[in-house]
């Protein structure tokens, strides 16, 4: 059935439901290791702005249009797409958005898991004791010691595959529902403890300058991409995550106050991981643009300094994978929705063999940090960054850019108004402007300027 009250796959049992549930997808790594970093590679302050406009101008429109359609179609997002082209007599062409999504959600799933098992190796050394403390050396050493083993990267890998594709077996309704009813809340009570933590440290008022200076210098064509990049990795949007999430959102919840929402805590996970780790990297004389592992150095050599840290350093590892397994889910989700849909296919079978193939891409980014570390891919310099390169910088963003045309002139205004339960009027005409003309717009301006720039 398409395009009905109820998916196949179930339903959010209510709204709050769904907020946890996207919320879940759309805070993870993304937030905790990938934000800071990337911050940190761009100069800091001026980037953070660029990124808090992305979320409010681009981001929030986009969820929003990934959600109207996945609760227009009730299906996976290229199910969706089909039925909705069929329904209005749109180009067929429009399925693409829907297949860019299944080999983004690949790759992103691809490396995604690999920097989930080095949150899971942390759990271990956390809780061992071994870090308790660290000088900033010694964790560093730690962690390069450990990125130069192959095998130690591929265990962590698998574990967290299994881990993944055993939840994702039994649905994303039954299989998320608790996790996230417990541990996002958990989370985020364990990010306070951290930032009161930071304050306390030497370098926490020239870490909080360097993400709120605003240092024209550092905006340049480049970096607005990244931020842009980085504003749709973290909301989970451009692939159809959140489409797939919307199919089982019941008809009556408001749309605009639920992406709202998630969008604020999902910036506010962010924000904090910042005001956690820069402090400490200030601190301790760190370099802040070290890259992917400026989490994994930082954060065990403040929990080595502080009271109960071993336990409290085990906890928030723990956490950190569960956030990155709500959002491991809803990356996998759209391939998966699809093929059992197409093939009438046991959901468990699917997830295995999907699983499967995605572990295997995940050696290219293991091997980036060893064996491959020097092999060029098309101009990247390792296959972590090309495959970084290709979904944050192309696929998404133009992913995003479809879904926000599709959503804003291939949909009937009639359709889109009751999604939202906007009357015609001034209202209707506004989310046109914004959804159909200047999200898109921007996504276009920002990826010319920097192939151009
Ligand atoms: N948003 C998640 C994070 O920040 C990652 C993620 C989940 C994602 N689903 C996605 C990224 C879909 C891009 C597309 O960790």
């Amino acid at each position: 059935m398409a395009g009905g009250t109820e998916s196949r796959h179930g339903m959010w049992s209510n709204r709050w439901l769904f907020v946890l549930a996207a919320a879940g997808s759309a805070v993870g790594l993304g937030n905790i290791w990938k934000f800071p970093y990337i911050v940190g590679e761009n100069g800091g302050g001026a980037f953070v702005i660029l990124y808090l406009v992305c979320i409010a101008l681009v981001g929030v429109p986009i969820m929003m249009a990934e959600v109207i359609i996945g609760r227009e179609g009730r299906q996976s997002p290229i199910n969706t797409m089909r039925h909705l082209i069929k329904q209005h007599h749109r180009s067929p062409a429009w399925t693409l958005i829907g297949w860019s999504g299944v080999v983004a959600g690949f790759l992103i799933l691809s490396y995604y898991v690999v920097i989930a098992g080095w949150a899971l190796f942390y759990i271990m050394q956390m809780g061992s004791g071994a870090l308790e403390g660290v000088s900033a050396a010694e964790a560093d050493h730690l962690f390069s010691d450990f990125l130069a083993d192959p095998w130690q990267l591929i265990f962590w890998q698998t574990l967290f595959m299994a881990m993944t594709v055993f939840i994702i077996s039994r649905g994303v309704i039954g299989g998320l529902e608790t996790a996230v009813r417990w541990f996002m809340p958990a989370l985020f009570l364990l990010m306070v403890v951290l930032l009161g933590y930071a304050m306390t440290l030497d370098g926490w008022s020239e870490g909080v300058n360097f993400m709120f200076r605003f240092d024209f210098s550092s905006i340049t064509p480049d970096a607005v991409l990244a931020a842009m990049g980085q504003a749709f990795f973290t909301l989970s949007l451009g692939m159809g995550a959140i489409m797939a999430y919307g199919a089982y959102v019941p008809s009556s919840a408001s749309i605009f106050s639920t992406v709202t929402i998630i969008a604020l805590l999902d910036t506010l996970v962010a924000i904090a991981a910042g005001l956690v780790i820069f402090p400490i990297v200030f601190t301790n004389g760190l370099e802040t643009a070290q890259g992917p592992g400026l989490m994994f150095v930082t954060v065990p050599l403040a929990f080595g300094q502080m009271p109960f840290g071993a336990l409290f350093g085990t906890i928030f590892f723990l956490l950190v994978s569960f956030a990155a397994i709500t959002s491991a889910i809803s990356i996998g989700e759209p391939a998966l929705a699809y093929v059992v849909e197409e093939y009438n296919a046991k959901r468990s079978r699917v997830a295995i063999t999907l699983g499967a193939i995605s572990w295997v891409l995940g050696l290219g980014t293991v091997f980036s940090f060893n064996y491959w570390a020097e092999v060029e891919i098309l101009g990247q310099p390792t296959f972590f960054d090309f495959a970084t390169f290709v979904t944050d910088k192309v696929l998404l963003p133009l992913g995003g850019m479809f879904i926000a045309l599709f959503a804003g002139w291939a949909l009937p205004g009639t359709v889109v108004g009751s999604q939202l339960g906007l009357k015609e009027g001034p209202m209707g005409i506004i989310w046109k402007l914004i959804c159909g003309v200047l999200a898109p717009a921007a996504v276009l301006v920002v990826f010319l300027a920097s192939l151009f720039g």
